[in-house]
């Protein structure tokens, strides 16, 4: 795993919308895997930003975001599919963008179909990660198989928590969520992983220190022959 340390969270995203944007000029048909939360929306902001100053066009690019809550419509503000309308594709020339459907009838049947449009796609070219505080990646929580495909997840209590901040009340907070598996991830060609803060310094002690393990399921990271981990200071404080 390549390591660009860097001194904050501005200097995180910036650097990871360099890497983004030069995929996206090398090659045309990019599939882009995209991810949400509080870590990629400076790196979002940034290619707004850049789409404004610079134009790069995103036509060609095809996008497949990491996971989805269950039971949220898609108007709902807190579902993936209005984050990332809201915080990127309303803002640049995308047309062709994927999440799963977590409104899906039959929920079996969407995890299947989209593992089936990733690989029709050719796979994902760049995945963009983020990390939860207890090493999920996507909502693959510890302990899921790394050999999952897309699948339905329970979502632990400590993953509801850390996101109820963008709820009304935990209660709110979907306890079921459809995520890319840890095999899908594990597929894409090149993987940037991002990760800032304090809050995320135990977590990537772990994934530097510690062996490959279910329990933690960003370890998996360190068999991909392609991840490149843009950490700042805070996030980089305990190892
Ligand atoms: C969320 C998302 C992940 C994200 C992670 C960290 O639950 N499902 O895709 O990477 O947890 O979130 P944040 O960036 O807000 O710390």
């Amino acid at each position: 795993m390549n390591i660009i340390q860097v001194k904050n969270y501005d200097e995180m995203s910036s650097k990871a919308a360099d890497i983004l944007i030069k995929k996206v000029h090398e090659k045309k048909n990019v599939k882009l895997g995209l991810a949400t939360g509080g870590t990629p929306t400076g790196l979002y902001k940034t290619l707004i930003e850049d789409y404004k100053k610079n134009g790069t066009s995103y036509k060609d690019v095809t996008s497949f975001n990491l996971d989805e809550y269950i039971g949220l419509e898609k108007e709902d503000p807190n579902s993936y599919y209005y984050y990332m309308v809201d915080s990127l594709f309303k803002h640049i020339d995308i047309e062709h963008t994927y999440l799963p459907n977590g409104l899906a009838p039959n929920i079996e049947r969407e995890c299947k179909r989209y593992d089936q449009l990733i690989a029709e796609h050719g796979g994902i070219d760049l995945q963009i990660l983020g990390i939860g505080e207890n090493g999920h990646i996507g909502f693959n929580e510890p302990g899921t198989s790394f050999n999952a495909p897309t699948h339905v997840v329970t979502l632990e209590e400590s993953t509801r928590q850390a996101n109820a901040r963008y709820f009304n009340s935990i209660d709110d907070v979907p306890t079921h969520a459809i995520t890319m598996g840890i095999e899908t991830i594990m597929k894409s060609k090149e993987i940037l992983l991002l990760v800032s803060g304090e809050k995320k310094a135990e977590a990537m002690n772990k994934l530097l220190q510690e062996d490959i393990t279910e329990d933690f399921p960003a370890s998996i990271l360190k068999k991909h022959n392609c991840v490149t981990i843009i950490a700042d200071q805070q996030a980089l404080s305990g190892v």
